[in-house]
């Protein structure tokens, strides 16, 4: 049986460190995509010749040709600018709108039976323009962003109680960045909720903190954002698509009804597998966090409605 392959399109901080972390976890053959000329190339044979001390036979190409991308079983979508200092990620959104359009159709035209996974930011808005231009079914287009904000999430409570980062789990909702909807009373340290462990104000500061978690790395670094995280996160989804293994993890999905929602990409809890969301997973929420998910659906809405408004106008 041939082995999986993913492309990765963007062979940028986050595309790179996605390549070397699918091939080195032995999950999938690896192309990768860019539209600089040699870089995807480059990157991907120095990949290659670390191989044989890792310890992996996966084969990693780099190419300018969506032709070389046939046959994928997942495309990541990481082309596109990332937020510079003071830059709003809305910002961002018409230029990687354009890019994402343009890679999307290209890589889904080579891979018609893949899954999509968006990395690129605005990342719910540009979930929408890879629904479009894929043509792929709903189920199978989905956005990076909760698996990332919940592990941040993590390393701050493990952090405040002095745990594991093992013990901890995180349950976030919402739009990625500022809209997010941490639940600290699913979230919790060796199965007890922090919310018996931690000061109200401290679970707080925490939330800000994850909230904040993109902005925070942005200041630190000056040029460019967060890559290793984000790749690990992308590995994970990556992992539990090719391997059946139906995780349940935070990811942006089509929402048609769920959560109240609908024909928006929201993030929710979905079950993964190899045929992509099999499940979306509906919680109850406390009034407070049904308000604060509405408001970062609305926020999710203003951003599609914006976008849609700035295709016609051009
Ligand atoms: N969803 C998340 O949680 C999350 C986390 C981190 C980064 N991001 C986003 O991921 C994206 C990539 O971040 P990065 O740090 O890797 O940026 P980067 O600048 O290092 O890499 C982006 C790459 O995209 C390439 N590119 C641009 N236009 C292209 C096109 N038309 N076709 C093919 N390739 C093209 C560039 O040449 C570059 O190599 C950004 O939009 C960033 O905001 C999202």
């Amino acid at each position: 049986m041939p082995r999986p392959q993913v492309t990765v399109v963007g062979a940028g901080n986050v595309g790179a460190s996605v390549a070397q972390r699918v091939a080195e976890a032995s999950l999938a053959d690896v192309v990768l995509v860019d539209i600089v000329e040699g870089l995807p190339q480059g990157k991907a044979l120095d990949l290659a010749e670390a191989a044989p001390i890792v310890g992996h036979d996966m084969r990693i190409s780099g190419t300018n040709e969506y032709a070389d991308t046939a046959g994928s079983d997942i495309i990541v979508v990481t082309s596109g600018l990332a937020r510079q200092p003071g830059m709003s990620r809305d910002d961002l959104m018409s230029k990687n709108a354009g890019i994402v359009r343009s890679v999307v159709q290209q890589a889904a035209a080579q891979s018609p039976g893949a899954i999509l996974i968006m990395v690129t930011n605005p990342l719910d808005a540009m979930c929408h323009v890879a629904l479009e231009a894929s043509g792929y079914s709903p189920e199978r287009v989905i956005g990076m962003a909760g698996v990332l904000d919940s592990a941040r999430f993590r390393t701050f409570i493990a952090e405040e109680l002095g745990v594991s980062v093992a013990s901890t789990h995180a349950f976030v909702l919402g739009g990625h960045g500022d809209s997010m909807v941490p639940l600290p009373r699913y979230s919790t340290a060796g199965g007890v909720p922090i919310t018996e462990l931690l000061e109200t104000e401290r679970i707080a500061a925490l939330v800000d903190r994850t909230r904040n978690g993109g902005a925070e790395i942005v200041a630190l670094l000056k040029t460019g954002s967060a890559f290793y995280a984000p790749a690990a996160s992308v590995t994970q989804m990556v992992d539990s698509i090719l391997n059946d293994r139906k995780q349940v993890l935070p990811c942006a999905a089509f929402l048609q009804g769920d959560y109240g929602v609908d024909g928006l990409f929201v993030g929710v809890p979905v079950k993964l597998g190899r045929r992509g969301i099999e499940e979306i997973v509906e919680i109850e929420l406390t009034d407070d966090e049904r308000r604060a998910f509405d408001e970062s659906a609305g926020a999710v809405r203003e951003l599609v409605e914006t976008l849609a408004r700035m295709s016609a106008g051009a």
